[in-house]
């Protein structure tokens, strides 16, 4: 607890161009999150580099990531908004959660095997103990909440086995952590391909709306997804593309998925690929907007980012300091 609040944790990696995905199944929720909880989002620099980078990309990316969190309304006073390298004790406190991690556990990680397929010319050791950074994020805040999606379940199943099995071996050390199952964000899928999650590695770039992506390409974006030959703007599973505009309109415009269905009764596609457009324009155009005001103000990002990692490292210490202790390190000499 902090502040009598119970503490939350999430991460994003700065990799990729951010989709509409992204915002409306994650950050947008996180917004309505930050009263209730003592919240930590991380933009998780040190996960990006498992996988070979640009520094320059990489170093841009990651501002625009921090900006964006703070563009969607999430209060930087109230919610601690940093970089994961920022604070060492992630490091730190990863080595320690290594060595009671076993090689059997990381080799059944079914994202380690996808991305070991994927980039099978650098299967570095990074890739393989992600998951223990992971553990050592959520860990070293005593969280109580991790918002995650269905991707990330196996990785916090892991984390709360590492954080038992540490507490059986040296006392009450960590908070096992659960994961946030309050009303979870719209799972947006690929205008393309329907069946699959609209995703910021989609070779396809007609796939997914990007954050950044102007009204007119929004717009050609929305006109081109691929529907049936239903022409019946219906929300059920056998017409998964009008499905997945549905629910990217909801969540755009509040209606729900029924409110929809009578607003387009009688209507042809074009016409609600339109409207789908124009909603997604009219959430992401202010966004944009805020976006550029931050990126404008050098000053006040940066300040940000002292002020939060400082926040940040107050509380990584304390519980790194714990479990130095605990495994038998020696005290330091002040
Ligand atoms: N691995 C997560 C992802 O790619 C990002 C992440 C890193 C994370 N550390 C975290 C998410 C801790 C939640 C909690 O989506």
């Amino acid at each position: 607890m902090i502040n009598d609040k119970k503490i939350l944790f999430s991460g994003m990696q700065a990799t990729g161009n951010l989709t509409l995905g992204n915002y409306l199944g994650a950050l947008k929720n996180w917004v309505n999150l930050s009263d209730e909880y003592e919240c930590f989002y991380s933009v998780v620099d040190m996960h990006s580099i498992t996988v070979r980078q640009d520094p320059a990309t990489l170093r841009k990316r990651a501002r625009a990531l921090l900006t964006l969190y703070i563009a969607a309304g999430l209060d930087p006073k109230k919610n601690c908004i940093y970089y994961q390298s920022h604070v060492s004790g992630h490091a730190e406190l990863s080595w320690i959660l290594n060595c009671f991690t076993y090689m059997g556990e990381l080799n059944r990680m079914t994202q380690f095997k996808d991305k070991s397929a994927k980039h099978a010319d650098n299967i570095n050791a990074g890739l393989f103990t992600y998951p223990v950074l992971m553990a050592a994020d959520i860990l070293l805040y005593q969280a109580d909440v991790v918002p995650v999606g269905i991707d990330q379940m196996q990785h916090l199943e892991l984390t709360r086995d590492i954080a038992i099995r540490f507490n059986n071996l040296y006392g009450d050390v960590f908070t096992v952590p659960e994961a946030y199952i309050g009303k979870v964000g719209a799972k947006i899928m690929s205008l393309q391909e329907p069946c699959k999650k609209m995703s910021k590695s989609d070779e396809n770039p007609n796939g997914s709306i990007y954050l950044m992506d102007d009204p007119d390409t929004i717009i050609r974006k929305c006109k081109r997804a691929v529907t049936d030959s239903e022409a019946c703007v219906a929300y059920r599973d056998e017409q998964p593309g009008v499905k997945n505009l549905i629910d990217i309109y909801s969540a755009c415009t509040g209606k729900t998925p029924s409110e929809v269905e009578s607003e387009f009764e009688g209507k042809g596609y074009g016409d609600f690929k339109m409207a789908v457009g124009e909603a997604v324009v009219s959430i992401l155009k202010p966004l944009q907007d805020r976006v550029k005001e931050l990126e404008a103000d050098k000053a006040y990002i940066d300040s940000i980012i002292k002020e939060n990692a400082e926040k940040a490292n107050y509380y990584a210490a304390k519980t790194l300091r714990k479990v130095q202790r605990k495994v038998g390190f020696p005290d330091r000499i002040r």
